[in-house]
């Protein structure tokens, strides 16, 4: 019911407060502001994106939840906490992770991601607030509602796989991103970022996880019709790695500057695993690119893709052209 979901988004505005606090006021927080601070936020980001710390005592919230008169049983569904299996009450679902509020359209708190502080620990890098009535995952996109007058503006709006890449894009200036909250885009991602603007380049991480999701990506976005580029980056790199290592000005004129056609970034996929001295791997090469593109080339993107892989196998334009026929 609505009266249930203004309370849970007085919950997570009263937690997201209370997160800050312990971040940036007390003893409890220091570690988390160190961390944060070698990764390059300032005070400022911190602030402006409320940026907190979950305490590691594992009631904290709860009882202050519980003081502040909410009905506890309305918490746990909108994962704040767990209720004890022994009944004697309840306990947090974030302990000793950094927090990451995550905002609707509307610049309102609906959910948290909580990174933990070290890089080696066994446990989940992040964990997320579950789906509740308030916070569907596929129909969040982070940043959006910051990012939304700056792709207006540019006419452009560029896709990341992690929301730390967007806070360190807006970081250096670059304001027109978005990222998808660690899930598949949907039917709704994709409507939302159609009605902002008619380009979109999209920006994953260059490992293979990075790729592949590029791939799904932009396979996705095509189909939507939208003016579809691809940015690579270097491996093992993303785009906060990067940007960190070569500011965001390189970023913008080397990396999104650069972004590939999606005909491009579909053969350049393909070469990835290739070794185009071995022709086992050019004819393998040359199927998958050709089964995936050829009935969706125009005559000019046509001969630029049998010129492209003529320079990369050395195999003639006039067999490629024969293959290229053969796969329509
Ligand atoms: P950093 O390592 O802090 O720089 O984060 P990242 O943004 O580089 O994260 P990564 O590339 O590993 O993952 C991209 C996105 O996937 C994150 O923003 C999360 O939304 C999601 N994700 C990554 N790891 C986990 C995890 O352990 N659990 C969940 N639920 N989501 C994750
Ligand atoms: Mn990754
Ligand atoms: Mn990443
Ligand atoms: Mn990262
Ligand atoms: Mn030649």
């Amino acid at each position: 019911t609505s009266s249930s979901n203004h309370k849970m988004l007085k919950a997570y505005t009263l937690a997201a407060n209370f997160y800050s606090h312990l971040l940036l006021n007390t003893i409890e927080g220091e570690k988390a502001l160190e961390y944060l601070e070698k990764r390059g936020f300032t005070r400022n980001e911190i602030e402006q994106y409320e940026i907190g710390w979950s305490p590691v005592q594992s009631d904290a919230l709860s009882a202050l939840l519980k003081r502040q008169g909410f009905d506890m049983k309305e918490m746990e569904t909108a994962g704040l906490c767990f209720h004890k299996e022994d009944g004697s009450g309840y306990f947090d679902r974030f302990r000793g992770r950094i927090m990451f509020p995550i905002q609707d359209d509307n610049g309102a708190t609906i959910a948290f991601s909580g990174r933990r502080l070290e890089d080696s620990s066994s446990e989940a890098k992040y964990i997320n607030s579950p789906e509740t009535p308030v916070f569907e995952k596929s129909k969040v996109l982070f940043n959006f509602h910051r990012a939304r007058l700056n792709v207006r503006k540019t006419g452009k709006v560029v896709l990341f796989e992690g929301f730390m890449d967007t806070i360190a894009a807006d970081r250096g200036g670059i304001g027109n991103t978005v990222a998808v909250m660690g899930t598949a885009l949907s039917a709704h991602h994709i409507v939302k970022l159609k009605r902002m603007a008619k380009k979109i380049v999209i920006c994953c991480d260059g490992d293979s996880a990075g790729w592949g999701a590029a791939k799904r990506f932009a396979d996705q976005l095509m189909d939507s019709g939208m003016d579809v580029l691809v940015a690579t980056l270097p491996d093992k790199m993303d785009p906060d790695d990067y940007i960190g290592q070569h500011g965001s000005d390189v970023f913008s004129e080397k990396v999104l500057d650069q972004a590939l056609s999606y005909i491009s970034f579909v053969a350049a996929y393909y070469r990835r695993d290739k070794n185009l001295s071995v022709d086992h791997d050019i004819k393998q090469y040359v199927h998958e690119v050709f089964d995936e593109l050829a009935h969706r080339c125009s005559p000019i993107e046509k001969d630029l893709l049998i010129q492209q892989l003529h320079n990369e196998t050395q195999a003639s334009k006039e067999s490629l052209g024969q293959e290229f026929t053969k796969s329509i």
